[in-house]
């Protein structure tokens, strides 16, 4: 046993598992093991494992809700930390998340209190702290909208970032560039009417489902859309395909679209297959592994490459 075994087990006795397979906790089901698996049910817990793993250099990954995760067939060597931290208080207009808070239950919750401004989250199946990290976005909302700090935990340290500090981007944020770990996030939504806003979780509910295939296991969408540099570029695009107005004023392609463009709905490879309701989504339609959905991720690159010239970038989070 290595030191770091012991002292896991030793912390968290049964709790800790070896060889747990991965595909339980993430909504692609697939994936191989981890060697090492932990649920973190409080702060101290997920920083003692952190601090642990940086003072043994040892690889590390934080899981969140697994909604957005690609897991190798492999499997993950290393420590597979789960957010287990899911409480959040609602106080005035101030709605404070713990980073393993599922998105979706928090946008009900703050329906349900009358507060305005986070009922887009209610398409979101991952955690708080996943969200955060990847500024998730849909329904026209992202996370950056309304959020004041998060509580992270750095180099051993808990620190409070604003809403600047975490430099947000298209699905990006400070934390993905670093060992940063989502503890805790802080909102500020607006006075809303109950009814009206329990109203409009249906209707993004609804539109979600005719639009998205959650039948399926999948890891949402898989690349991010297309963000054209320049209308130099745009005019290009356009001589090769008719790019929707809505798409041009915004002057980001939507890869599902794209993918629909180049014939590629419904391609299989293995068990896994380009959904016919939303390109953008690669579902786990028959017992696919990892290796499937990669190779579909491969060529979708590969020709919207070479037809278009367009770099495809993943939205989707590898665990290898
Ligand atoms: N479209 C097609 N074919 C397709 C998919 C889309 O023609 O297969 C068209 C639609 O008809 C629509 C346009 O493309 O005119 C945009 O489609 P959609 O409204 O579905 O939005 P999107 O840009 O494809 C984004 C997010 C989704 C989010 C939806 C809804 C990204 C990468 N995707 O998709 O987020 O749910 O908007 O707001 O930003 C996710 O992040 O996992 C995700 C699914």
């Amino acid at each position: 046993m290595t030191n770091i075994d012991a002292e896991l087990e030793g912390k968290f006795g049964d709790r800790l598992k070896r060889g747990e397979p991965l595909a339980k906790h993430v909504n692609y089901r697939l994936g191989g093991p981890a060697e090492w698996f932990i649920e973190v049910k409080t702060l101290e817990e997920l920083k003692w494992t952190v601090d642990l793993m940086q003072e043994y250099s040892f690889p590390y990954v934080i899981l969140g809700g697994g909604s957005n995760t690609l897991v190798s067939d492999n499997g993950y060597k290393g420590v597979v930390i789960k957010i287990g931290l899911r409480n959040f208080e609602i106080e005035g207009n101030t709605v404070a998340a713990d980073a393993g808070v599922i998105s979706a239950s928090l946008a009900r919750a703050t329906a349900n209190a009358g507060l305005a401004g986070f009922t887009w989250a209610i398409s979101l199946p991952g955690t708080i702290g996943g969200a955060v990290r990847g500024n998730a976005g849909c329904f026209g909302g992202e996370i950056r909208d309304a959020l004041i700090h998060a509580t992270i935990l750095r180099d051993g340290e808990i620190v409070e970032l604003a809403n600047a500090d975490l430099k947000f981007g298209y699905r990006d944020s400070i934390i993905k560039h670093n060992q940063d770990t989502v503890l805790q996030a802080t909102f500020k939504l607006e006075k809303g009417d109950a009814e009206k806003l329990k109203a409009e979780l249906a209707e993004t509910l609804a539109s979600r489902k005719d639009t998205q295939p959650l039948y399926a296991g999948s890891a949402g969408c898989i690349f991010k859309n297309y963000e054209v540099a320049d209308q130099a570029e745009m005019d290009a695009l356009n001589e090769k395909l008719i790019i929707p107005q809505a798409m041009q004023k915004a002057m980001r392609i939507s890869s599902g679209w794209l993918i629909e463009q180049m014939g590629l709905k419904g391609l299989e490879i293995g068990g896994a297959k380009i959904s016919m309701e939303h390109g953008n989504f690669i579902i786990n339609s028959e017992q696919a592994t990892a290796s499937d959905v990669l190779a579909i991720i491969n060529h979708v690159k590969e020709e919207a490459k070479k037809r278009f010239d367009i770099e495809m970038e993943e939205e989707v989070q590898y665990i290898e």
